[in-house]
């Protein structure tokens, strides 16, 4: 399963990186500004520091156009903004018929606020490198956004799609491993959580022993 950290913050990205574990990244318009990030030329440099700073990973930047032709518009300009750049277009009607446009002309997108297996499926038609479900907002909204992952994988494996099951809104190092579990292919996570990957209160008990017992040496 790759690791993709959910932020447009550039310590946050170099923390994870640095770690040796970092596939890639996941941004959206909340998260850009968040940063404080405005303007055109800004957005720019922002996403070419981040594609800079995870050489080789998929860094997905999101359009904020909603019919076809500026989603298109939108896109196209995005993915000149370095080869790294992933689409990420709204499961909206013509975000599906933008993405199959994108697939047919070699633009890799990342269909994004997907919250049902049926979404997932046009996704899939539709050619999305990624399909991402948010996992964090359907637990939030008294669901099971790990059920909805399991089902995505088993349509995708029965049906042989490629599109990679990246799950998102993820909220701790519980949700990564369950992803993991139910078949993710993907999981975009705050760099919190992944750092939550690492605690056991035995470790650090069993830590703390051993190198008592190395003074003994
Ligand atoms: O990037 C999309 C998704 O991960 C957002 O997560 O925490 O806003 O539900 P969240």
């Amino acid at each position: 399963m790759k690791f993709f950290i959910d932020t447009a913050n550039l310590d946050q990205i170099r923390e994870a990186h640095d770690l040796g574990v970092l596939d890639g990244v996941t941004t959206n318009p909340t998260l850009m500004s968040k940063e404080g990030i405005k303007g055109q030329d800004k957005i720019v440099a922002h996403y070419k520091a981040i594609c800079e700073l995870v050489k080789g990973g998929d860094i997905s930047a999101e359009v904020v156009s909603t019919d076809f032709k500026g989603i298109i518009e939108e896109g196209k300009k995005l993915a000149a903004i370095h080869p790294q750049i992933i689409v990420k277009v709204p499961m909206i009607k013509d975000g599906v018929k933008a993405m199959k446009w994108f697939t047919d002309n070699g633009i890799k997108t990342n269909c994004t606020l997907v919250f049902s297996a049926g979404q997932a499926i046009l996704a899939a038609k539709a050619g999305a490198k990624y399909v991402s479900p948010f996992i964090g907002r359907i637990d939030d909204s008294c669901w099971d956004g790990i059920q909805l992952i399991e089902q995505i994988a088993q349509i995708y494996s029965i049906h042989g799609y490629s599109t990679q099951i990246l799950a998102a809104s993820i909220r701790s190092a519980l949700h990564i491993v369950k992803c993991a579990e139910a078949g993710a292919d993907v999981v975009t996570a705050p760099l919190e959580s992944i750092l939550g990957l690492l605690k056991h209160p035995l470790t650090d008990l069993g830590l703390a022993k051993f190198l008592e017992d190395a003074k003994k040496l």
